[in-house]
């Protein structure tokens, strides 16, 4: 399927007569961002989906958005055009694991990142993104102790930015993101001496760009860790003429066409998530037309992982 006018006009189409909103990540295809009705990070996205009026979500992501979707609006229909667009993060941590570590801290508050399976949010207090996890974890109460989980390496930024000992921290990572790697992200920095770095909180290499920073290596003040809807303001504001960009590589495009003056580059340009583009124009077109793959939570599921997610879209910028 070419995603031309005559695809573009079909998309809409049968989105109007579903009396459906598409939603799309910022690492979807260009094409598939350009034709959803909303585009943003995680956090906006879930918002979005609890507050929207259409019968119908198409959301163009990877699965455990639309189940937070689907938790978020029990009513409403909710497809993913290829519900075999998972996420190596989510797979990280099960329900299982989940309760044997709790076990182990009795009484700890638990932390989810929203890239978790709908069972594990039911073993959660509270969800985040990476928008609004340190806002997350500083809502709680200091004496308390933390499971974070399951990204390390957004927890050792929410551990560095709260500064709290009794944070602990799950062993999982992205493999998009871990595998931006410091090495690269030094040689491109030491290349535009100019350039600012903006960098999601789940790269490995965010650790380096703050170890380079305190080593005087690279001008403090040219790191940013951000999550997508950050970088997309933060773009907005830029006073640089350049930006090195560590995250996967579909959020160029929002971030070029919100600063058309600015020059983005990728730290790693082989950064591109596999689940991501599986959300192909042919597969939004069949989703929309034959009303597939329909994302359904069990009823207990999500009635016990509902209060974790409702606390992370009311929390947070
Ligand atoms: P955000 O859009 O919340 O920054 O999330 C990044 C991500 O990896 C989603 O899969
Ligand atoms: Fe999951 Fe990483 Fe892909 Fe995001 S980029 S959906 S965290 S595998």
């Amino acid at each position: 399927v070419v995603p031309d006018e005559a695809w573009r006009d079909e998309v809409r189409r049968l989105a109007t007569e579903r009396d459906a909103v598409i939603l799309a990540h910022n690492y979807q295809i260009p094409e598939i961002q350009d034709i959803a009705h909303h585009t943003g990070d995680s956090l906006a996205l879930s918002r979005i989906a609890a507050t929207s009026e259409a019968s119908t979500i198409v959301f163009c992501g990877v699965h455990f958005m639309a189940e937070t979707a689907k938790i978020l609006s029990p009513d409403k229909t909710v497809l993913i055009p290829d519900a075999r667009a998972g996420c190596s993060l989510a797979d990280s941590i099960d329900a299982n694991q989940l309760r044997a570590w709790k076990a182990e801290h009795p009484g700890a508050v638990v932390v989810s990142y929203v890239n978790t399976t709908a069972e594990v949010k039911a073993e959660t207090d509270i969800c985040c993104t990476s928008s609004n996890a340190v806002e997350v974890v500083a809502s709680i109460p200091a004496d308390r102790e933390v499971l974070f989980l399951p990204d390390m390496f957004l927890g050792a930024h929410v551990k560095r930015e709260t500064g709290r000992d009794n944070l602990h921290v799950w062993a999982g990572e992205c493999h998009v993101h871990a595998g931006i790697n410091g090495t690269e992200l030094a040689e491109r920095a030491a290349a535009l001496p100019d350039a600012e770095l903006f960098i999601h909180p789940e790269c490995g290499c965010a650790t380096s760009a703050l170890y380079l920073a305190g080593e005087g290596a690279v001008a403090s003040e040219r790191v940013k860790i951000l999550s997508t809807g950050g970088m997309l303001d933060e773009a907005k504001e830029t006073k640089s003429r350049s930006v090195l960009v560590a995250t996967e590589v579909g959020m160029l495009h929002q971030l070029r066409k919100a600063a058309p003056g600015v020059d983005f580059r990728p730290v790693n340009d082989r950064a591109s998530c596999r689940y991501m583009k599986m959300i192909t124009p042919g597969a939004l077109l069949r989703s929309l037309r034959e009303g597939t793959d329909e994302v359904n939570v069990d009823a207990n599921i999500a009635e016990r992982a509902r209060g974790a997610v409702q606390r992370m879209v009311e929390i947070g910028r």
